[in-house]
């Protein structure tokens, strides 16, 4: 049975994570959605918001489990049993440290396999932080994130009128 893990911070969960976990749910057995617990990082939702998202989202994915780690990436992977880690490649400058991070994990952790799927081009640009930027001026996020989570994200700034 191949269990992958598709790991990230996910504040909050985007169209492209959501199109990343149904293209490599389909790849593999089971896929686990671990979501980052570091309190270093300044995350706009706690950990329990992220993971309570994701699993609203996911429900419809037999196979999807969500969950939180902390620690190291290959020692979570290597806990759930899960032999592939699953990361999106949006654009060139992601290379440069998605290669760094594969290889690292990899030389860690030589039975555990980092697979690449390259993101549809119309989520090419999307990331969290730069949706996040837009929302906290109030600007439109509509296409951006899945319709339950867009809510969540203006009532994080205290914005009430969206969309207006
Ligand atoms: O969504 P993100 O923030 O790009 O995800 C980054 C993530 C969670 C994959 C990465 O920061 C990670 O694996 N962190 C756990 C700590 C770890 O294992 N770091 C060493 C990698 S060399």
């Amino acid at each position: 049975m191949k269990r992958a893990i598709y790991p990230g911070s996910f504040d909050p969960v985007t169209k492209g994570h959501l199109d990343v976990i149904a293209r490599s749910a389909r790849l593999v057995d089971e896929l686990v959605v671990g979501v980052l617990n570091n309190s270093a990082k300044n995350a706009l939702f706690s950990i329990q918001e992220r993971v309570n998202m994701l699993k609203e989202l996911i429900s419809e994915f037999p196979n999807v489990t969500v969950d939180a780690f902390d620690g190291l990436l290959v020692d979570y992977a290597k806990r759930i049993d899960a032999a592939i880690i699953v990361r999106g490649l949006r654009a060139v400058t992601d290379f440069e440290y998605e290669l760094q991070i594969a290889q690292t994990n990899h030389e860690i952790y030589a039975d555990l396999e980092t697979i690449f799927l390259t993101t549809r081009l119309e989520y090419a640009y999307l990331s969290s932080t730069i949706v996040k930027e837009v929302a906290s001026y109030g600007g439109d996020i509509s296409r951006f994130l899945p319709p339950q989570i867009i809510p969540r994200v203006y009532e994080k700034y205290g914005i009430k009128d969206f969309g207006k």
